[in-house]
This record gives structure tokens, sequence and C-alpha cells, in this order.
């Protein structure tokens, strides 16, 4: 295929990996560089575990869960420049970034039926992307885009991963005993969300693994966007 005819595939670019490692942000970059619409799937189990907080649903009861996942509206924006996240209408984009969240959704995204109903609706956003779409999360190469052109598995040593969170913290005004209790919580979850039988959070066979430890932000979405345009054809962000 040369590039003109590949131009017309619908692009889907698969980032997994742990927290910390840098995907989010990388991700919005990558996206916002090749003009493609940007899809943070973590924001949405994050929406689904306030939902169930705001309306006192016992998150540790995963039948209670399940039961209730099918209600709240949760809605995504895929602007790369300014993705937004609403339930039921009410921009959710700050709360869901809280301590409370943050120390529940493992639990909610390990229930299957969560999962399914996300899944639809992160394909959803991907068939209605106008140029194609940068999807991160724990699962997209393995479970929800498998037919991805191009797969990537983000990673960074515990220790770089803890020390970005850290610096992001303190620039925040936060105390060292909270940013040390939450790079406890942050190796806990990514023990959770790794070792979950639905969905877990692995490498797809296919997925080019890369080691954002020693590598600058610039690099990682160089290397990335290299890659994109390797399987894709030549991008041009509109
Ligand atoms: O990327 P994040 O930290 O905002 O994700 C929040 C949680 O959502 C994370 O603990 C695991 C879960 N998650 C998931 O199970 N599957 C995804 N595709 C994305 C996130």
């Amino acid at each position: 295929m040369d590039t003109a005819d590949r131009a017309h595939v619908p692009v889907v670019v698969a980032i997994d990996g742990p927290s910390g490692s840098g995907k989010s942000t990388v991700s919005r970059a990558v996206a916002a560089r090749l003009g493609l619409s940007f899809l943070d799937t973590g924001a949405m189990y994050r929406a689904m575990t306030w939902w169930m907080l705001a309306n006192e649903v016992d998150v540790e009861d995963a039948d209670a869960v399940a039961t209730a996942c099918g209600k709240p509206v949760i809605v995504s924006g895929t602007d790369a420049d300014g993705p937004t996240i609403t339930v039921d209408g009410q921009d959710v984009s700050g709360p869901i970034r809280g301590p409370e969240v943050t120390a529940k959704v493992s639990a909610v995204s390990a229930v299957p039926q969560v999962r399914v109903r996300l899944v639809e609706l992160q394909r959803g956003c991907a068939a209605v992307a106008l140029r194609g779409i940068v999807a991160e999360g724990r699962d997209m190469g393995t479970v929800v885009f498998p037919e991805a052109t191009a797969k990537v598995f983000l990673t960074a040593s515990e220790a770089a991963r803890a020390e970005r969170r850290a610096v992001e913290l303190r620039a925040k005004g936060v105390d060292e005993a909270t940013i040390a209790e939450m790079a406890a919580d942050l190796v806990r979850r990514d023990a959770a969300d790794s070792s979950r039988v639905t969905a877990p959070l692995a490498q797809a066979a296919d997925a080019v693994l890369v080691d954002t430890s020693e590598l600058t932000l610039d690099q990682v979405i160089d290397t990335i966007a290299e890659l994109v345009e390797e399987r894709a054809g030549r991008l041009t962000a509109a």
C-alpha cells in the first residue's frame, strides 16, 4: 500500500501502560501533533467511580456496581486541545482526580459489566473520530482496539514514576507525607490493575515497548509520532 492509500484507513493509536508512565501527557501531545482525536479511557473509569460514590453505591460490592453501571450517561469530549468528561451533563474533570475516586477506581474498573459498557463507549468515540484517534489506558491494544494501526506500551521504572508524580504534587503544594502515601497508593493500584481477571494491564504481543525513564517528553512524543507515521503514512495536523 502506498501512502495515499493508507491515508484512507482510519488511524487508531493504542497506548497502554501503568500509572505515572506519562501516558496521558504523551498521548495527548501525539494526538495534537498528528491532528487526531484523543481519548483518556482512565477518565471514563474514574467518571463511573465518581458516579458510584455520589450515588452511594458500595463500590466493594461487585454485584451492586454491575447492577448500577448502566445508569450514568458518560460523555468524553475527544479534542486533544481540550478533552472533557461529563456525567449526566455535569463536568467532572476536577472531582475525578480527587483522592476518593483514585482510591476506589481499581475496584470499579475490575467489574466486567463496567468494562463492557465503557469499552462500547470507547469504540463509539473511535468510530466518529474524523481523522483517527489516540486512545490511552490499560487494555487499548489487548482488548479494545486489537486491530490498532500502532500499539505502544509505555513504561518507566517505579522510581521514575514516583519521582514524576512527586514533582507534580510538590508543584501543587502537597506535603511530603501525602506524597509518600500517594506513591504507595500508586504501587497498590498498579498491582490491582495488573492482576485483575478481566482485561488486566498487559502489553499486547504486537505493541512497541517504550521505556520513558531516561527519555525527555519530546523524545517520547517523537518516537511515537514516527512509529504512527511509519505505519499509517504521513499525517499532518489539520
Ligand atoms: O489512567 P488513570 O490512572 O486515570 O486510570 C484510572 C484507573 O482506571 C486505573 O487504576 C485503572 C483503570 N483503567 C482501566 O482499568 N482500564 C483502562 N483502559 C483505563 C483505566
